[in-house]
């Protein structure tokens, strides 16, 4: 599928880990990005120069009107939210206003001055605990915790509004998004991230103590959860095919991003330890709120579609590009 043509990309989120890795291929491809971002969470130094940055939030009405009045955008990509799991536990009103309230206002406004197409940035943990070895688009949704609630929220009024013929949309179901940009151009900033791989290299890196396994009793090969680890480059580049079928063919779809490996939190630590002079300082600890067992995708839908395969698809690639990104963040 070929748009030869430069799209004008408005991207919310911009200065988080994914939506900079994403504004870095737009840009690379030529085409033209505007961010919005409140760096609640963002580094404004993830924001790549040529992109335009406009530092509001996306529920900002007057803000974002005046953006969307000056500029004509082919289509959204919708990153903007608040990401942590066990934070959501704590305070589940906060995420629910983030992630959807916020987000609601966000596209109401959008449509109000006909931006209609929307790729959505949501999680493989609305499927919460599947009981299969690979989860579909189609099966059971059973969200476990009040972040991926306010996600399948969202996803269901985007899903309403396409009913009432206001949109189209992209919905992409993220499995464990991991990795940095080969020209370590951006990669994962957050301090308190809970993210394995990213404590996993903070540890290698001697920014962190240790490492701790958060559950080892889990019915599982060596009792720790497993997960499936997509490389964001490759994560980037769906974006942009989504992003075309929309503006070409206006095909609304749900799609899950992930490669369909599995691999225990035991598996990305020993695959680690290839890669580093000394062992990670590694402690065992108790299971955490909200987290699944085991859940890796059925990437066929995506992958049939676009005749689709992943570049980056191996855990000792993720692993490096994440740990070399760690180094230059010291
Ligand atoms: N990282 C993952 O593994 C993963 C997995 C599944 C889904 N996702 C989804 O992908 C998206 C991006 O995740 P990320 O890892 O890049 O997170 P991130 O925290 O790095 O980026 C989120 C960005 O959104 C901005 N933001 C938040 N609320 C805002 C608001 N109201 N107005 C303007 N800007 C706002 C933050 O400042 C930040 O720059 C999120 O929607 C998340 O739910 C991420």
């Amino acid at each position: 599928m070929m748009i030869d043509k430069k799209l004008n990309f408005l991207l919310t989120g911009g200065a988080g880990y994914i939506g900079s890795h994403v504004a870095n291929l737009l840009l690379d491809k030529g085409h033209e990005v505007t961010i919005l971002d409140n760096l609640i969470t963002g580094d404004q130094r993830l924001i790549p120069k040529p992109a335009v940055f406009e530092n509001i939030d996306i529920s900002n009405k007057k803000d974002l009107n005046k953006v969307l009045k000056k500029n004509t955008f082919d289509v959204v990509l919708h990153f903007a939210g608040l990401i942590r799991v066990d934070e959501s536990v704590l305070y589940p009103e906060k995420y629910f206003e983030f992630n959807f309230t916020k987000a609601k206002i966000f596209i109401d406004t959008c449509i109000e001055n006909n931006l209609n197409n929307i790729v959505f940035s949501s999680t493989a943990s609305v499927y919460g605990n599947p009981n299969k070895d690979r989860v579909s688009e189609n099966d059971n949704l059973n969200p476990l915790n009040p972040y991926a609630k306010s996600k399948l929220n969202f996803e269901n009024y985007l899903i309403e509004k396409k009913n009432q013929n206001k949109i189209n949309y992209v919905i992409l179901r993220y499995f464990n998004v991991a990795g940095a940009d080969k020209k370590l151009r951006t990669g994962l900033i957050s301090k308190n991230s809970t993210h394995l791989i990213k404590i996993a290299c903070e540890v290698a890196t001697g920014k962190k103590k240790k490492l701790i396994i958060n559950g080892t009793d889990y019915n599982t090969k060596d009792g720790t959860p497993i997960r499936d680890f997509i490389h964001v480059s490759d994560l980037s580049e769906i974006h942009l095919i989504c992003a075309m079928d929309l503006i070409k063919n206006g095909n609304s779809q749900i799609y899950n991003c992930g490669y369909g490996k599995g691999y225990s939190v035991k598996d990305v630590i020993s695959e680690m330890n290839k890669l580093i002079p000394k062992n990670l300082n590694v402690e065992n600890g108790q299971r955490r709120n909200g987290d699944s067992e085991k859940i890796v995708a059925n990437t066929q839908k995506f992958c049939k579609h676009f005749n689709w395969k992943p570049k980056f698809d191996q855990l000792d690639y993720i692993l490096n590009t994440a740990l070399e990104w760690e180094k230059k963040l010291k």
